[in-house]
């Protein structure tokens, strides 16, 4: 079996993989694809799949795979060209380092990389790193304990993340969406055009919606961050969560999680007017399916129901 069409992510593991649905709604963001890979079996998940066994693939293990190293992350892009390959010899920590490493390289260095192109592989790379984790340890990223290391130059930001205290020690250039997604394995804030324009990383501070993309971690002591993971008490959706599945207001997902939070604080701002209103209001959030009708439907129910 070739790998599929589209950017994809091969993981080869020693040991059984693990799917997680998180796996998919960045895949879905991406149009990207995971392939888990083992020398006994496969298991391909693409967007919209449910994970699939694909059996053993001698061809791409050969390929990519075969090595000394338990742990390989290996990104093909959509003409099956190795844009990254990263190996652990041991331990799965070191794997991930040198994932991260090579995530920020290719963030910040090749020349001749369109932007959509260097969006979708540092995503990628981002999504194999989470596959490792997944692949290698069952139980959540341990936290605090996973706070960088002190070194120079590094800052101590002490925030409430979704009504938990947390304290972060980072670089004073990390942006609060690194920081969520990296540090606190926190993904419902997404990443579009890292550039303050989509709104698809909106996120509330001290309950007024924000671009995460843009807001430096070190301006944030003693603020309180708002993720979607923090929206629900338990089971319970928030109202604006529950108006957005009532009024069927997505299609690929991506950009849900900021529009339902800019959302929420559309209506603590005061109540729409109109759809007009809405629609004005909401034009931080870019909707590349089109969802738009369905979204202002949504805000408009919840305003109603408040
Ligand atoms: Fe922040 Fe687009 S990713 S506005
Ligand atoms: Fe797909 Fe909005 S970008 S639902």
């Amino acid at each position: 079996m070739d790998p599929p069409r589209g950017p994809c992510i091969l993981a080869f593991c020693a040991v059984a993989p693990r799917i997680e649905d998180a796996f998919r709604a960045e895949l879905r963001g991406l149009g990207a694809s995971l392939l888990l890979l083992s020398p006994e079996t496969g298991v391909l998940l693409a967007a919209d799949d449910d994970p699939r066994e694909v059996g053993p693939q001698p061809a791409l293990w050969s390929a990519h795979g075969a090595g000394s190293a338990a742990l390989t992350v290996v990104l093909l892009d959509e003409r099956h060209r190795v844009r990254l390959r990263r190996e652990a010899p041991e331990a799965v920590g070191t794997l991930l380092s040198a994932i991260r490493a090579a995530g920020r390289a290719v963030r910040e260095a090749p020349r001749g990389l369109g932007r959509r192109e260097l969006m979708v592989n540092s995503l990628a790379v981002a999504l194999g790193a989470a596959a490792l984790h997944a692949c290698a340890s069952p139980a959540p990223r341990p936290q605090p304990a996973g706070l960088a290391a002190a070194g120079p130059g590094m800052v101590e930001v002490n925030l409430t993340v979704n009504g938990e205290k947390r304290t972060l020690r980072l670089e004073p250039r990390v942006v609060l969406l690194d920081a969520l997604r990296e540090d606190l394995g926190l993904t419902g804030a997404k990443k579009g055009c890292d550039m303050g324009q989509c709104g698809a990383c909106t996120v509330l501070v001290d309950g007024q919606r924000v671009n995460s993309c843009l807001k430096l971690v070190a301006q944030l002591e003693g603020r309180s961050v708002t993720t979607i993971e923090g929206l629900a008490h338990g089971a319970d959706l928030h109202p604006m969560q529950q108006a957005f599945l009532d009024e069927d207001a997505f299609q690929c997902g991506y950009c849900t999680p900021g529009q339902i939070l800019s959302a929420v604080a559309l209506l603590d701002e005061g109540k729409p007017t109109s759809d007009d209103d809405i629609r004005e209001r909401m034009s931080g959030n870019i909707c590349r399916c089109g969802a738009y009708p369905n979204i202002v439907a949504a805000v408009r129910s919840a305003a109603r129901r408040a």
